[in-house]
């Protein structure tokens, strides 16, 4: 049986400022997702949120970029943008770049991430969601579960992973994409995938059998947008068991509370810290950035779940290495390695102060 899964989010409204999505946003979302999967057009769906960014978790038989769920999902952000304006929530309508539906959110503002696929005997997916960074996030994990065997040991000792898995990586400002091969091309998919900001996982595939295992979402608002109007905060599917690594693989590379961007104004470096959904509230200087993950099993598209993976103390460590982290570079105040490289800021008063400083600028001599 054919499946989709679809994955479309968006901020339309912070409760309060950017922390948190306000319980009634959710339930206008929770209301349209009913309607659909009683009209028949999804075969199950599940809403949550992570901080500000509503999430729609949908499966349904009508494939990737299909024009009927992506305006479901559209229709669903104007509907809840309506709730944020109504209650004067703060960013209502974030994402929503675009006054009309005109066929696919794609390059709209939400990101999404699909994948239609063949449902196996058992069909294990993982959705990881984050807020206060960027798609440029899921590097390191994905390459983590994908290509290193310290992390993933099914690589090593499991017949049906042995082949290795393909890395289709996005070049995000220029719009180039380019496919690796693990593991004979990991130093070459490495000075790529290593350059998080420019240079995004999109999808990973077994190779032996060709099925995708993983997806992402690759937007980058500031330049869909041209002008900042927040992190795009990523989505990641990842399918898990059998030919794909097991659960405890997929979750493992987040027991790093690894260095990302986002945080305060999307202009800084912080520790992506992974927590139960309850805890995805980003309010330490606006952060530090946040990850959830909810575990589904799904049964002919029937969303079985979720399991908040998160919701487990084998993480703790990794949440208490995140706020050890955060005190660490809170203390550079606006200096780097806190603050990004200049040409990665969201913010940034540079054009203006530079125009104030005409003439002050002199040759050194
Ligand atoms: C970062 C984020 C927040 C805002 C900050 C200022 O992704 O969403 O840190 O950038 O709270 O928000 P505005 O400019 O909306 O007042
Ligand atoms: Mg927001
Ligand atoms: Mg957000």
């Amino acid at each position: 049986m054919n499946i989709t899964l679809s994955v479309i989010k968006a901020d339309i409204g912070g409760w309060v400022g950017h922390s948190a999505s306000h319980p009634d946003v959710l339930a206008k979302a929770e209301e349209y997702m009913a309607k659909a999967k009683k009209g028949g057009l999804l075969v199950d769906y599940h809403v949550t949120n992570c901080g500000d960014d509503l999430q729609l978790i949908m499966t349904h038989q009508h494939g990737e970029e299909s024009e009927r769920i992506h305006k479901l999902a559209w229709d669903t952000f104007i509907a809840g943008t309506e709730i944020a304006r109504a209650l004067k929530l703060h960013g209502a309508g974030q994402d929503l770049l675009s006054d009309s539906f005109s066929g696919n959110v794609k390059g709209m503002g939400p990101g999404v991430a699909e994948m239609e696929i063949e449902e196996r005997a058992a069909e294990t997916i993982i959705i990881f969601m984050a807020d206060k960074t960027s798609s440029g996030a899921w590097n390191m994990p994905l390459y983590k579960m994908f290509a290193d065997p310290f992390n993933t040991i099914g690589l090593v000792i499991a017949a049906n992973m042995h082949t290795g898995f393909a890395f289709e990586v996005h070049d995000v400002k220029e719009h180039k994409k380019v496919t690796f091969n693990a593991p004979e091309e990991i130093y070459d998919l490495l000075i790529f995938i290593g350059a998080p900001s420019r240079y995004a996982v999109k999808a990973v595939y077994h190779r032996e059998t060709k099925e995708i295992a993983a997806v992402s979402s690759t937007q980058r608002l500031s330049l869909i947008a041209g002008r900042y109007v927040g992190k795009d905060d990523p989505v990641c599917v990842v399918r898990s068991q059998g030919q794909f690594p097991a659960v405890g693989e997929v979750l493992e590379p987040f027991t790093l509370a690894a260095s990302v961007e986002g945080w305060m104004r999307g202009s800084h470096h912080g520790p992506l810290m992974p927590v139960s959904v309850a805890d995805a509230t980003p309010s330490r200087f606006d952060g530090p950035p946040r990850v959830i993950c909810l575990g589904f099993q799904l049964s002919g598209g029937k969303l079985v779940g979720p399991r908040d993976m998160f919701a487990d103390k084998s993480f703790d460590n990794a949440r208490q290495q995140a706020n050890d982290v955060a005190d660490y570079l809170r203390r550079h105040g606006p200096f780097e390695p806190h603050r990004l490289p200049l040409e990665e800021m969201e913010y940034t008063t540079m054009p203006q102060v530079m125009k104030k400083l005409e003439g002050r600028f002199v040759d050194q001599g």
